[in-house]
């Protein structure tokens, strides 16, 4: 494994991830050591345009234009990866598993497309470990309730969120010495502490 390896954060709405990564991202700046942190969509000027378009709750575009634009605020990020990549260690909230898990087992965009774009986005990138947070419904509907505002990707059925999440735990398992998987209907502190001993192990 890199001692700079790309880290990235998955899981639905309310799963906790965008927390993990934090934890991470501080646990590693108080190490002293280097290391960026993205988000997608976003995660660059760009990109932040065009996240602003998708999550839009006046937005109501196709699957397909959806998975353009998520593509496309990916290859904006591929610069900021590429420059980091094996430098720094890079910590992504949402990659490409989230492409397939929303486009392709949640809107049935075809698979072997966004295979491709992924593909030609990242040439020689490999995601070297991902935490995959997941939540059960109650919870994910009760996190939901408590958010100050709502974009449209907040809003679908429960059935969605469900078939999303499975679509995370199939890939999972297709690579199970690369992801970790976090309950996070269990002890959040419990929940840091496995992240953090695993990234220990990570970057030694
Ligand atoms: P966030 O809430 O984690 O910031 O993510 C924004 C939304 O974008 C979330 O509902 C998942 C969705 N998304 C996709 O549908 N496809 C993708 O490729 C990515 C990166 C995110």
């Amino acid at each position: 494994m890199s001692k700079k390896p790309i880290i990235v954060f998955e899981g639905i709405e309310g799963s906790g991830k965008s927390h993990h990564i934090s934890i991470v991202s501080k646990y590693l700046s108080k190490k002293k050591i280097n290391h960026i942190k993205i988000r997608e969509p976003g995660g660059n000027p760009n990109s932040e345009k065009i996240r602003k378009l998708i999550l839009n709750n006046k937005s109501n575009f196709n699957k397909d234009t959806d998975l353009l634009l998520y593509m496309a605020a990916r290859s904006e990020n591929m610069n900021i990866i590429k420059r980091s990549f094996n430098k720094k260690i890079i910590l992504i909230d949402r990659f490409t598993d989230s492409t397939i898990a929303y486009q392709h087992y949640g809107m049935g965009v075809d698979l072997n497309l966004i295979e491709t774009l992924n593909k030609y986005l990242l040439k020689n990138i490999r995601i070297s470990f991902t935490f995959l947070n997941i939540v059960n419904q109650k919870n994910l509907q009760k996190r939901l309730k408590q958010r100050k505002s709502l974009n449209r990707y907040d809003k679908f059925k429960m059935s969605f969120y469900n078939k999303v999440q499975k679509g995370f735990l199939n890939l999972s398992k297709k690579q199970k010495n690369k992801y970790q998987l976090i309950n996070s209907n269990l002890d959040i502190d419990n929940n840091e502490k496995l992240i953090l001993d695993k990234i220990d192990r990570l970057i030694k």
